[in-house]
């Protein structure tokens, strides 16, 4: 009865039109289903298909135009390389006590900063390239380093040392060395002693500018004219952060940890070290060139703007002693010269690269006489 009753309800079902209407339904959804699901698998493949052709045809059209990485010459100039400084520099290195007497950075960043991008150029190959940025051998045991900054290594940044900002600040503090500092810095100068340059210090200059004891080496080209200037002819530059961390440690900014507050990245270029000067022949050393530094330098201590950070002394600081009247006329007699003789070198202050030149418009000026070039001599 009961399976009768079920028979008859499935044939009622299946003679139904209303119900089987409502099956074709149901597996014309099913289908469409099928259908949707495989047209989309076959976009879904051909989609990768294509983009694979297509990375597989721009590595090709890459390659040849790509010229190869030098992974020995680390560049700040990359874009990935130019997170914010202190992401790959810590400050004070861990080694400091073993090189320094104040916290500092005297050390290359680890290698932590470096593998979450270039896992490839650490660890394949046996002697991996890019190990040689920092350390003097390549090895997975010797863990030696070049010095920090390695100076083979061309100089990716100028200083920015703000003269005019500095001027009252340098004054009001005469004795650096105070209690509440947690480090004490031994450079010379920044004691309270007279330097051995002068009995005063000059304006406060020579805090960080003094005498040169050394001469600086000649220019790979060698000295122009061979002429060969004495250490005294120079003042030096500061080359470390014994002159600054003092002040601009945690409080003062550019604080230590904002390395680009004070280092602006820049062409490389050979460093300080090598001297370039328009007079090479001033001494600064000569007895009668010792004068308060400003009397010459009037304006290291206007503000930069748009200008480059160069010693820029007029000549009009020279020509009280050089070209007057009575006592000197250096700069007349060499004018003088070059009336008579347009290939005339002028040496007393200058080597032949800038004395074989047309004198600017300040040296004519200086001497009341109207501007003449040499191509314009007879
Ligand atoms: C991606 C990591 C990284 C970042 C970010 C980075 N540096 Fe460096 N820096 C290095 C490495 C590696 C060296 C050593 C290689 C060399 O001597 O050129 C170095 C060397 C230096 C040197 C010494 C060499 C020179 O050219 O004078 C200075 C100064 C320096 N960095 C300053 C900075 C400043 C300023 C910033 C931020 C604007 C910065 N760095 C950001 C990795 C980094
Ligand atoms: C955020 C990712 C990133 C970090 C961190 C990073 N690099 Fe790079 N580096 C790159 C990229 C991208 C290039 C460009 C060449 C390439 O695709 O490999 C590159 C290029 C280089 C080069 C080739 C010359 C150049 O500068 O363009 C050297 C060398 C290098 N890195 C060394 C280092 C060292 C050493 C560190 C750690 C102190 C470091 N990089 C940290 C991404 C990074
Ligand atoms: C950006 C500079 C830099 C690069 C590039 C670099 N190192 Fe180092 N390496 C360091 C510094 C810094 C330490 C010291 C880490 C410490 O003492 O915490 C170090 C430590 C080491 C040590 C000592 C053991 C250890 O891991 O502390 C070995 C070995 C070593 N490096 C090998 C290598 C090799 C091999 C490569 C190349 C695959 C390499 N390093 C690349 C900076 C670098
Ligand atoms: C706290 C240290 C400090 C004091 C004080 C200081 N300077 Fe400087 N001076 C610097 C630094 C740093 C530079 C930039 C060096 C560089 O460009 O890398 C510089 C650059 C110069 C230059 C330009 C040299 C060049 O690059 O051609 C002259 C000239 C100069 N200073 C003169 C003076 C005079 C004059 C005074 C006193 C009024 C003075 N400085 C006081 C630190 C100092
Ligand atoms: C009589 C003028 C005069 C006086 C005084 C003078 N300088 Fe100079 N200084 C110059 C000249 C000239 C240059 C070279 C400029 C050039 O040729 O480009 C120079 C260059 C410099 C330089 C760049 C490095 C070098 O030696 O070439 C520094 C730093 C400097 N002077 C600091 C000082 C300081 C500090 C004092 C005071 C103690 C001082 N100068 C006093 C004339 C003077
Ligand atoms: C005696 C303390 C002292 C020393 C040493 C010192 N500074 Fe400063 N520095 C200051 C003070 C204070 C200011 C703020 C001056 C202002 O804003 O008028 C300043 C300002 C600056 C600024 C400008 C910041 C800005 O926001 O414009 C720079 C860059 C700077 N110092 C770099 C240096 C460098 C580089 C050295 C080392 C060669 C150095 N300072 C040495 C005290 C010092
Ligand atoms: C307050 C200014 C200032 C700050 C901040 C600063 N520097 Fe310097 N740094 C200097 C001056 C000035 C010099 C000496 C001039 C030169 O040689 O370029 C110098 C020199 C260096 C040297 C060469 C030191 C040596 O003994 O050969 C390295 C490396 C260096 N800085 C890296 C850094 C790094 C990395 C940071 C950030 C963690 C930093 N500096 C922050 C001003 C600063
Ligand atoms: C008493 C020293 C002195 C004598 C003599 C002298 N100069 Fe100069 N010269 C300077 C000084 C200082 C400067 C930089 C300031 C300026 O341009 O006024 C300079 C700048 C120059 C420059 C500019 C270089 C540049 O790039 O800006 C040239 C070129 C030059 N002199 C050529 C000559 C010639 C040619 C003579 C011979 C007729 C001569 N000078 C005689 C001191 C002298
Ligand atoms: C206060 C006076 C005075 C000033 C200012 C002065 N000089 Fe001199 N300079 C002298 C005297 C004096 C001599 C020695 C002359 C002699 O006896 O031959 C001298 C010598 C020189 C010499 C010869 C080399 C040497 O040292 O014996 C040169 C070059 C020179 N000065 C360049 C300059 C320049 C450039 C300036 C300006 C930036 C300048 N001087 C400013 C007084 C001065």
């Amino acid at each position: 009865m009961i399976s009768t009753g079920n028979d008859d309800h499935h044939n009622e079902m299946s003679n139904d039109p209303r119900s089987r209407r409502r099956l074709f339904g149901r597996v014309r959804v099913v289908l469409g289903f099928l259908i949707g699901v495989l047209l989309l698998t076959y976009c879904l493949v051909s989609l990768s298909d294509a983009a694979q052709a297509q990375r597989r045809t721009r590595r090709q059209r890459r390659a040849p135009a790509r010229p190869a990485i030098d992974y020995s010459k680390f560049s700040h100039a990359t874009n990935e390389h130019q997170e914010t400084c202190n992401t790959c520099h810590k400050i004070p290195t861990e080694n400091w006590q073993k090189l320094t007497n104040f916290p500092d950075i005297v050390d290359y960043p680890d290698h932590d900063a470096c593998v979450s991008c270039h896992r490839r150029q650490f660890f394949r190959g046996a002697r991996p390239v890019i190990c040689t940025n920092c350390h003097v051998r390549v090895s997975p045991r010797d863990d030696e380093r070049f010095a920090f900054r390695n100076p083979a290594a061309p100089r990716q940044f100028t200083i920015e040392f703000p003269h005019d900002k500095h001027q009252d600040v340098i004054a009001r503090r005469r004795h650096p060395i105070d209690s509440e500092q947690r480090f004490v810095f031994v450079r010379a100068s920044f004691r309270n002693t007279p330097s051995n340059d002068q009995s005063q210090p000059y304006n406060y200059c020579t805090i960080c500018h003094e005498s040169r004891t050394e001469a600086p080496q000649a220019p790979p080209s060698g000295w122009i004219d061979s002429f060969v200037p004495d250490a005294g002819t120079f003042k030096t530059i500061p080359t470390s952060h014994a002159s600054c961390f003092n002040c601009h440690w945690k409080a003062q900014p550019p604080v230590s940890q904002d390395c680009a507050g004070c280092h602006k990245l820049s062409k490389p270029y050979a460093g300080v070290a090598q001297v370039s000067r328009l007079s090479m022949k001033f001494r600064h050393a000569r007895e009668q060139h010792v004068l308060e530094c400003t009397a010459c330098h009037i304006n290291i201590t206007k503000p930069l703007s748009g200008r480059d950070l160069t010693p820029d002394v007029p000549i009009t600081s020279c020509t009280e002693c050089h070209n007057k009247v009575g006592l000197r006329s250096d700069l007349d007699a060499e004018l003088v010269k070059l009336d008579k003789e347009k290939n005339f070198v002028c040496t007393y202050c200058h080597t032949s690269d800038k004395g074989k030149l047309d004198p600017p418009a300040s040296h004519f000026l200086i001497a009341g006489r109207k501007p003449v070039k040499r191509a314009d001599i007879r």
